[in-house]
């Protein structure tokens, strides 16, 4: 990499990067999410991304899930649409333009969902968000590596990063890592921390400055991951996406804080704050 820069991500840039609503539109102009998550156990994954996604915007939404999740989806989530897996989605792939998909949260890393999954990215070539037990699948083999869609966005935490691309001596080196990473497989990787780091395949990094250790709670990572889908399908460019996505899921987590303290607030919480956060952009 011959050139490297590095920002700081602020309001300004958000503000720089959102598009307000026009009054005159429709959800058709608003993308069509498919949020492919959960297990028996692990349902929660999938309400939550699901609920992030509608609540930041997307026009459609669908939760692909095992049938155990029928009713739970259903219910808690009335606005989404619910694929059993195997499905539609997974048997005919052609989805229109404006579809996005955010693969990953809960699904388990049995052999059929590793089958499933691997055989679905051999066939698909639009760009999509893989987090979670999807990065996990991905890390049992390295050639697994190359199939993921150039310009997609990965969402590793510290550990799932290291079982994707090794160990690194402290956290310079892993960002180095991961800019090398991101160059030779033209992917955007999130790189989930205290201050999250957003690294382009072209070798920008995107230092972000909102979130808190009220964050640190299963479920946080799985609205990350709904509310990155939501706005890919919304039509923003992967770099804005994954830059505005990860500061706005860290700035609802501060007002949830200031709502809730960073001890009791919630997952859910944050979901509800998205809100407050939009209102103060727009
Ligand atoms: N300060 C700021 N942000 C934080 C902090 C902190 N101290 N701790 C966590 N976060 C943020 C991260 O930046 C990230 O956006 O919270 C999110 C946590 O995401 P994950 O680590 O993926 O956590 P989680 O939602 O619990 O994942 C659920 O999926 O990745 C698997 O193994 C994981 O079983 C777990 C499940
Ligand atoms: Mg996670």
């Amino acid at each position: 990499n011959t050139e490297t820069a590095d920002f700081s991500v602020d309001e300004e840039w958000i503000k720089r990067i959102f598009r307000p609503r026009p009054d005159f539109s429709h959800k058709g102009l608003y993308g069509k999410v498919y949020i492919v998550a959960g297990s028996f156990g692990k349902m929660g994954a999938a309400v939550l991304s699901t609920k992030a996604a509608l609540k930041t915007g997307a026009g459609l939404t669908f939760t692909v899930a095992p049938e155990c999740g029928y009713n739970i989806l259903q219910i808690s989530c009335p606005e989404a649409m619910f694929i059993k897996s195997g499905d539609q989605v997974t048997s005919k792939i052609e989805i229109e333009d404006n579809s996005v998909f955010g693969i990953g949260p809960g699904i388990g890393a049995d052999k059929e969902t590793q089958k499933v999954l691997l055989q679905f990215l051999k066939e698909y070539a639009k760009p999509l968000i893989l987090d979670a037990d999807a990065l996990n699948i991905i890390s049992e083999n390295e050639k697994n590596l190359k199939l993921i869609p150039k310009n997609s966005i990965i969402t590793p935490h510290p550990k799932e990063f290291e079982r994707l691309f090794g160990k690194s001596a402290d956290s310079f080196a892993r960002l180095e890592l991961a800019r090398q990473k991101a160059d030779e497989h033209q992917i955007y990787i999130v790189l989930k921390d205290h201050h999250t780091q957003i690294i382009t395949p072209d070798g920008k990094v995107h230092y972000n400055t909102t979130g808190n250790s009220g964050l640190a709670k299963g479920g946080s990572g799985d609205v990350l991951t709904g509310i990155l889908t939501s706005l890919l399908a919304q039509g923003y460019s992967e770099e804005d996406a994954a830059v505005f996505g990860v500061w706005l899921h860290g700035k609802a987590a501060d007002y949830a804080a200031e709502r809730y303290s960073k001890e009791s607030m919630l997952p859910t919480d944050l979901i509800n704050e998205l809100g407050t956060v939009f209102e103060k952009i727009n």
